[in-house]
């Protein structure tokens, strides 16, 4: 789980890589390094740390060559170090390469090298690649063009597990190789010039031309060329994908933090993702081609994701249920791929993915794929691992995400999947026409509901100065309310590392009810007029036991309550049940945010996590 940039062209090729692993930092951020050619010599400096410590290494600052490779790293195997961060040569200083992937047979692959008489110098996986590269370079007696690709190729096809490399090489000091396998990278296109990145943000502000490597694809870069080549170096012509996202909408456009910019994107990422789907009041998913006669033959629907996502998830199930009239189940996706689950043609695999990248949604698709499932991917990400993998993808149009704790990708997820479950109502013909209609237009109404709460902040500010040295924090609420209320408290722990669990209302005498006692802090959620009578009751057991309340309540079921018993009240736009979680969710968002913030943390990189996992 790492970042890689590479750059070839006429300009000092450090400053380039420097700003794309900057904004690479989210896929990892315990060492960084670069390796840049100049004068015949590949020049490599990292060390351990985050990206911002390579610019004070004054050497980078001298580096005028104007080809190079980068890295940002996420340890998996090898501490954080100097000696086992990015780029890695050969032990005869012959080639460079960063690796974002695992190699899990790297240990035989190193006693087989070693046996050959090369030597290492770190705890890496990586530091085989380029030993193989120089093996099978040396091998090969026909020193014509290729002579560098086909050492790549034979060395990657000696790798189990997963990769995306960029090669340098000290005897084609012009050109640079890049290979994938199961990780992601992307090509930039310029003039004169190309780029490459593990995503599209990072070299977003050079150009809007990009080509997508499919696995086994290798491509060799030249300042003025890319050539594609097939997995049996079979060369081939490939077709550049020009994207509209523009390059502000990966920076942090005058906000502190990518987090708080990502906040307050959501009234425009729900937007854009009704749009590209609602036309005149109807849902419109014809590329899945669903006939009522394959959605009644479904005997299940699975959700299945991780993180976030997995909470997504939560927050559609009884949904797509309700709309669908077939049973959903929503999982983790590292613990279905394990437990051999009931899957089978009849089966409907959704997979929720910010990235598309997670190892593990995308080992669940694959099982569900070969128990003959049709498979949907919802992902942000063009081009992304999971698109290639599922037999549909459809997106969510948040823009890209940055900050590690995910925000405008949740509210998007449960638009869309809100949006596809009215798709299956209207083809099932199974709920009536006229309350499909009023939930659309409840969706339509959505972003300028958001954008109401994004303006009342100042409460949750004076909340936040109250909670933020607290060492728990609960969270509870029924129903949907529950799901989000499972999010709220994931978004507080992960970037303010304040203890906290989320709670069923209706199970906190089957245990929690014993946490309670003088000054623990609940945050209640309630937003289902069906279920207000019995989570006031609940938070009225707490409250007599001293817990300090603070409630998001919709302003309709508001005004029927005697909110005087709380201690503090936040209301929210009331809107369709099915939708209520966009707006709970958005001031527990912020509340989580001006917490860290009081705690003077890092929001954006919180510590321990990764933006996209995409190791087991
Ligand atoms: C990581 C991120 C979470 C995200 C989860 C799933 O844990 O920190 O924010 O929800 O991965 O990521 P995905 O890209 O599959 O949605």
């Amino acid at each position: 789980m790492c970042g890689i940039v590479g750059y070839i062209g006429n300009q000092k090729a450090a400053p380039i890589l420097l700003a794309g692993l900057t904004k690479l930092e989210y896929r990892g951020y315990d060492s960084a390094g670069i390796a840049v050619m100049e004068n015949g010599e590949i020049k490599v400096q990292k060390d351990k740390g985050r990206v911002s410590n390579l610019y004070d290494i004054k050497e980078i600052d001298d580096l005028k060559g104007t080809i190079g490779i980068a890295h940002t790293r996420w340890a998996t195997h090898g501490v954080p170090s100097k000696v086992n961060s990015h780029p890695h040569m050969d032990c005869k200083d012959e080639f460079a390469v960063v690796h974002n992937g695992i190699i899990e047979n790297y240990i035989e692959l190193k006693k087989e090298l070693e046996n050959e008489g090369y030597n290492f110098k770190s705890e890496t996986d990586t530091e085989v690649i380029p030993n193989l590269i120089n093996y099978y370079y040396s091998k090969d007696n026909n020193n014509d063009e290729l002579r560098i690709v086909r050492a790549v190729k034979l060395a990657t096809e000696r790798l189990i597990g997963s990769f995306a490399i960029e090669v340098l090489s000290k005897e084609n000091p012009d050109i640079m190789v890049v290979v994938r396998k199961d990780s992601p990278l992307v090509i930039g296109k310029g003039v004169k010039e190309n780029y490459i990145a593990s995503d599209i943000p990072a070299i977003l502000s050079y150009t809007k031309d990009f080509y997508l490597l499919e696995n086994f694809e290798f491509a060799m870069l030249s300042r003025n060329s890319i050539r594609f080549f097939d997995k049996d170096l079979k060369e081939f012509k490939k077709k550049a994908n020009t994207i509209t996202w523009n390059a502000m909408d990966a920076d942090k456009n005058g906000y502190d933090d990518y987090m708080l910019k990502e906040i307050h994107e959501q009234p425009t990422a729900i937007r854009e993702t009704i749009g590209t789907r609602v036309n005149k009041g109807i849902c419109k998913f014809d590329e899945l081609g669903f006939t009522k006669e394959y959605l009644s033959s479904l005997n299940q629907i699975y959700l299945i994701a991780c993180g976030t996502a997995m909470h997504a998830g939560l927050a559609v199930k009884s949904t797509i249920e309700r709309m669908s009239k077939v049973h959903v189940e929503v999982d983790i996706a590292s613990e279905f791929r394990y437990r051999d689950p009931l899957v089978n043609e009849k089966t409907l695999c959704i997979f929720i993915t910010q990235s598309g990248e997670t190892a593990d949604t995308i080992a669940a698709l694959k099982l569900c794929k070969e128990k003959n499932a049709k498979t949907i991917a919802v992902t942000n990400v063009i081009g992304s691992s999971i698109t290639r993998e599922a037999d549909f993808a459809i997106y969510t149009h948040a823009g890209p995400e940055i900050a590690v704790a995910s925000t405008k990708a949740y509210t998007s997820q449960i638009t869309l999947l809100v949006l596809l479950s009215i798709y299956f109502a209207q083809v099932l013909e199974s709920v009536d026409k006229n309350e499909l209609q009023q939930i659309i237009k409840e969706m339509l109404d959505l972003p300028n509901k958001v954008e109401k709460i994004l303006k009342n902040t100042k409460k949750l500010k004076e909340i936040a100065k109250m909670m933020f040295k607290e060492k728990d924090v609960f969270y509870m609420g029924r129903g949907i309310d529950y799901a989000t209320a499972q999010e709220a408290s994931l978004k507080l722990k992960e970037i303010s590392y304040i203890h906290s669990e989320s709670y069923a209302a209706g199970e906190l005498k089957h245990g929690t009810i014993a946490l309670i006692e003088k000054g623990v802090n609940v945050i209640g959620i309630i937003t289902d007029d069906n279920l207000v009578k019995k989570t006031v009751s609940n938070i009225e057991e707490i409250i007599t036991r001293g817990a300090i309340t603070t409630m998001i309540i919709n302003e309709e079921i508001a005004k029927t309550l005697n909110t005087q018993i709380f201690t503090n009240v936040i209301t929210v736009p009331a809107t369709n049940q099915y939708l209520s979680s966009i707006v709970t969710v958005v001031p527990l968002q912020l509340l989580a945010y001006y917490i860290a913030k009081e705690k003077g943390l890092d929001v954006d990189k919180p510590r321990n996590l990764a933006k996209s996992v995409t190791v087991e």
